[in-house]
């Protein structure tokens, strides 16, 4: 054997490691099938558990947003949002967690994914800051919103939400699959602000806080302190996500807005509120795809995998049935 700090000139090696025969170990059957279903399920216990201030039974649901690649070379082409880098953004919609916190739903397999942990109001109390996804066929779990990956889970009664079919996704509100500014708020701002929010209203303050589609993105990203443009930008150069830092609860314009004592007679509806929130929770981008093919492709998908997905009609169709 050469000396193992000289370099062995005939094959150029450094730090040769011995080898000799060993036994073949055991080979694991693959769980992917390859050829089914493109889906797979995530199975997630006590959701609650990692997160310090969210008591256990106050996330109800979880929000599952897809990850668009980015498809061209340059920075910030086309401008999606607040910071220089946004993602491409695709809120596929949410499923239920059961009242011990577990969670067990179908997802499209293949594709990019975070979560966010949701109170009963739809707001966002954790965001998940990386991606995951299965393989066709695959079943994922984890535990808590998180425990380390390298944590053993500890012993439970069984999951109420492994006890029961796996949910599908009930699907976000219009203008969020992809995101789409002027298909996600600005139907609201149009229904219910414009016509005191223009330039030409009396009111020089309501004049001022313009909300007609060329202006409405900066005035509702730009107003009060902070603004969603200062929360946004400081969370995305802080890099992890503090629990309970979401933006909607902290926003100025949805805490004038829910006001109990109103605001010039505004009352949102349960949809629009949700649109805020949604919009708000997940970084207030303008868009969420980098090209119009993109965006085409991901609507393509969202008829290719609607045997995952409840849309909103079916949801209210079956609500109204049940009442
Ligand atoms: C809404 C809370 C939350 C839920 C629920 C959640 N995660 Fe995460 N996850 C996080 C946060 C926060 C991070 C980032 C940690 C960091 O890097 O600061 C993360 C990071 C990760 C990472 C990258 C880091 C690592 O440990 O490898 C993977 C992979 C991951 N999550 C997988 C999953 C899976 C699988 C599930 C369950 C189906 C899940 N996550 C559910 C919050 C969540
Ligand atoms: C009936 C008229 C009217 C409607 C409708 C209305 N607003 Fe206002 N809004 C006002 C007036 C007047 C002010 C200034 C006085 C005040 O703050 O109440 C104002 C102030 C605001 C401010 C504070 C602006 C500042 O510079 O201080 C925000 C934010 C706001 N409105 C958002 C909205 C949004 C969002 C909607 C729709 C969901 C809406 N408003 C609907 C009349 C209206």
């Amino acid at each position: 054997m050469p000396n193992t700090t000289d370099r062995d000139p005939d094959i150029s090696s450094m730090y040769p490691v011995p080898l000799k025969p060993q036994p073949t170990p055991p080979v694991l059957s693959s769980s992917v099938k390859w050829d089914g279903p493109q889906e797979g399920r995530f199975l997630v216990a006590d959701v609650t558990r990692g997160l310090k201030t969210v008591r256990p039974g106050e996330v109800k649901a979880l929000r599952i947003v897809a990850i668009p690649a980015k498809t061209q070379p340059w920075m910030n082409q086309p401008v999606l949002g607040l910071t220089r880098d946004d993602p491409g953004k695709a809120v596929l919609g949410t499923v239920p967690v059961e009242a011990d916190g577990s969670a067990y739903f179908r997802v499209p397999s293949g594709v990019a994914l975070f979560f966010q942990a949701l109170d009963a109001q739809g707001r966002s109390v954790q965001t998940m800051r990386s991606a995951t996804h299965v393989q066709p066929g695959q079943t994922l779990s984890c535990t808590g919103c998180h425990d380390s990956r390298k944590d053993t889970p500890p012993p439970s009664a069984p999951l109420l939400a492994s006890l029961r079919d796996p949910s599908k996704i009930n699907v976000g509100p219009e203008g969020s699959w992809t995101m789409r500014f002027d298909k996600l708020i600005q139907p609201v701002l149009d229904a219910q602000c414009v016509r005191c929010h223009n330039p030409k209203n009396e009111n020089a303050q309501a004049a001022k806080f313009d909300l007609e589609p060329a202006r409405a993105y900066h005035s509702l990203t730009h107003y009060g302190r902070p603004s969603l443009n200062d929360m946004v930008l400081s969370a995305y150069r802080e890099g992890v996500s503090r629990e309970g830092q979401n933006f909607a609860m902290q926003s100025t314009v949805l805490r004038l807005l829910t006001d109990p004592a109103g605001h010039q007679g505004v009352a949102l509806d349960p949809d629009s509120l949700n649109r805020f929130i949604t919009w708000m929770d997940t970084y207030a981008q303008r868009l969420g795809t980098f090209s119009p093919e993109q965006e085409h492709e991901l609507e393509r998908l969202r008829g290719a995998w609607a045997e995952l997905l409840i849309e909103p009609a079916a949801r209210q169709a079956a609500a109204r049935n049940s009442n």
